[in-house]
């Protein structure tokens, strides 16, 4: 027995030795190809590498292809079907001088046809496994589109729900984060970026980008390094170890140094520090808006700035073809430095096969695109997102021998509007939603609709009076509200965080018929409710849930699964309150629940330091409205017996904390376990 294990052990060991000299032995194969053609490649060609270009900015199609054929295009982004991508790629790889391949880009955000929840949703559901499925869905879908990279995933720290980016994030917490952007980032790359089935994915904005002033987007940020390096870096520094293809720099300026002309960012965390070597992409014209910005007097300056800082390619505008033959002649830049990043970029086009497989299989898309598999994750990953915010007298589940149900609200039926932000791809014809699952599952005779508003924003009441008539002739009021897909995403920012529109009085207006109320609310970022909270019953957040929103809603209304999503972002009273997060500071004058008074009680002529001296809001305390990691479930968990290994840290910096964790209550559910420290 011991023989043959040993053989069987040296046999792995040769096998795995083989492996990495087969991936070392690539690579090195891979660099000598890099360093050939660059001694090749003319300065046209390199700057051509360079640079990115949507379609739109290529002219007409024997435009497009003369400058692919001139050797002045290294990636095109926004080009899909397989068809379309293989016709330019040919010119590419067939007509070219050195027959480089193309790299085709797209903004696969959180799916590419079978759209899943925004990323804010899909880490409500505090599952790195089923995000890491949910991508790799949307990557088979996008290469079989001939896509090979993808603007994924957004990690940018958001505090603040003014800003309509928060919807494409992981929300405010950097561990979660942190531990999301691997999973995403695993998902679209898969384990061999060559593979048909996988694409390269981006870290962005890199960095601070979430932290814009007022929440208003683009908007300059100041981040004292202590926060940057303990909050806004650690997912971009997860990232790259987790060996993610590319990174995109930001639009903003960080600290007064636009993050796309940042050499402390991008060259001495980035490179040095961190000794990542992948690719770097400005973000869309960021190059040239350092002008705007006034931290470039002209777009040579620009082209100048972001050279230093260490921009592979741009994206988008055309400083590097514009002025590098310039900065080369005086000496402002240097040759090698343009071989390097032209090194970069070869190596990502290496690293993906294309090279050895430059064109797209036809008859991918028609096996993968919305295939029962990719549906069906897309329906887990939406009802896992769904967080339980308030179950009065535990309305939900509903029962089965319900008569009829009142399906009311502008997003009850909007399959345009549940896909969220960031969907170029998604087709609404292929959205499921709340009002047809329901009279699925149900039967149509047993659901009673009205929109009672048009969209979010409507404020006309002419539809309330059919509303009210649905609601009076059902057992009970699902009630869809929230905000249509415009209102996030990015440069889409609110001042005002409360439901758009006619919607709250709408809520009210069914509220006032006695029935009891489900409040479903889809939206790109957590809203203030407070007020909604108190005419509803139950309320379940299903941010935007993508094409499956629907069936997974109405199985969780009905008790088929049980809701388990956990907020990944702080729900503040007000927005006078951003920005509010958990891991905010203790301050020296912690509020105490006991002193804090509600303005309302405060008597007249109070004393100056009657109400005790410490930091919260007369007129909104100190406390969120639900806080981080908060979410409810149909059944009940009982903590008990928790344990420290030890009362100081062990010689190896470890504690292990343990708990004893039951299910008490009536159904099944699944629970996510949270530590918060200090
Ligand atoms: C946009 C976004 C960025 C996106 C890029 C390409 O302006 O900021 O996230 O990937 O341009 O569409």
């Amino acid at each position: 027995m011991m023989k043959a294990t040993l053989l069987f052990l040296l046999g792995l060991l040769l096998l795995n030795g083989a492996q990495a000299s087969t991936s070392s032995e690539k690579k090195e194969q891979n660099e000598r190809k890099i360093e050939e053609l660059i001694s090749k490649m003319t300065l046209q060609e390199k700057l051509g590498q360079m640079s990115q270009f949507d379609p739109g900015q290529l002219g007409r199609p024997e435009e497009a292809k003369q400058a692919i054929r001139d050797g002045k295009v290294g990636s095109i982004l926004n080009l899909v079907g397989a068809r379309e991508v293989n016709e330019l790629q040919k010119v590419a790889v067939e007509e070219s001088r050195l027959g480089i391949p193309l790299v085709i880009a797209r903004d696969v955000i959180h799916g590419y046809r079978t759209i899943m929840p925004i990323p804010l949703g899909l880490t409500a559901g505090w599952n790195a496994e089923l995000a890491e499925k949910a991508m790799a869905v949307a990557a088979e879908e996008a290469a079989a589109e001939g896509i090979h990279w993808t603007f994924a995933p957004m990690i940018d720290i958001s505090r603040d729900p003014r800003w309509g980016r928060i919807a494409e994030s992981s929300g405010e917490d950097t561990y979660l984060t942190s531990v999301m952007a691997k999973a995403m980032i695993k998902g679209f790359q898969g384990d061999d970026l060559s593979a048909p089935n996988t694409i390269a994915a981006c870290a962005k904005h890199f960095v601070g980008y979430g932290a814009a002033e007022g929440g208003r987007d683009y908007n300059t940020t100041l981040i004292p390094e202590v926060q940057l390096r303990n909050d806004y870096l650690p997912p971009f520094q997860v990232a790259a170890d987790a060996g993610v293809a590319t990174f995109m720099s930001a639009f903003n300026d960080l600290n007064g140094v636009p993050a796309s002309g940042n050499e402390f960012t991008l060259k001495q965390i980035l490179r040095k520090e961190w000794n990542y070597n992948g690719m770097v992409v400005s973000d869309w014209a960021s190059i040239t808006e350092m002008i705007a910005h006034g931290f470039a007097a002209n777009s040579k300056e620009a082209a100048e700035k972001a050279l230093k800082a260490g921009i592979d390619m741009e994206m988008a505008t055309s400083t590097y073809v514009d002025h590098v033959q310039a900065l080369l002649d005086e000496g402002t830049i240097d040759l090698a430095t343009i071989d390097e990043y032209v090194a970069n970029i070869l190596r990502l086009k290496l690293d993906l096969g294309l090279f050895d497989k430059p064109y797209t299989d036809e008859s991918a898309a028609a096996k993968s695109i919305l295939s029962e598999k990719n549906l069906q994750i897309a329906k887990e990953a939406a009802s896992e997102s769904f967080v339980l915010l308030q179950n009065k007298n535990e309305l939900l589940p509903l029962s089965n021998d319900l008569s009829s149900v009142a399906v009311i609200g502008p997003l009850a039926d909007a399959p345009h509007d549940q896909m969220g932000t960031w969907v170029f791809d998604g087709k609404k014809e292929n959205t499921i939603t709340p009002l047809t699952a329901l009279k699925e599952m149900l039967g149509a005779d047993q659901v009673n609709f009205a929109r009672g508003l048009k969209i979010s924003r409507t404020k006309t009441t002419e539809g309330f009076a059919e509303a009210v008539e649905a609601a009076k002739k059902s057992d009970v009021v699902l009630l869809f509200l929230g905000e249509e897909s415009i209102l996030s995403g990015e440069a889409h920012s609110l001042a005002n965080l409360n439901l758009q529109g006619a919607q709250s009085e709408l809520l009210e207006a069914v509220a006032e018929t006695g029935k009891p109320v489900v409040l479903v609310i889809m939206a790109g970022r957590q809203l203030t409710i407070q007020k909604e909270l108190a005419k509803a019953d139950a309320v379940l957040y299903a941010w935007h849930p993508g094409t499956m929103g629907g069936p997974a809603l109405a199985d969780m209304l009905f008790g088929k699964t049980t809701p388990s999503g956990k907020l990944p972002v702080t729900f503040p009273k007000t927005v006078g309150q951003i920005p509010i997060y958990y891991n905010h500071k203790n301050t020296g004058r912690p509020a105490d629940y006991q002193q804090w008074t509600d303005i309302n009680k405060i008597p007249a002529e109070a004393t100056q330091h009657s109400l005790g001296n410490t930091s919260h809001y007369l007129d909104a305390g100190f406390e969120p409205l639900f806080p981080f990691g908060f979410g409810l479930s149909y059944t009940t968990f009982e903590y008990s017996d928790l344990k420290l290994s030890s009362k100081t840290m062990g010689k190896d910096g470890a504690i292990e904390v343990s708990v004893n964790l039951k299910n008490t209550g009536k159904f099944e559910g699944a629970e996510v376990v949270q530590l918060y420290i200090r």
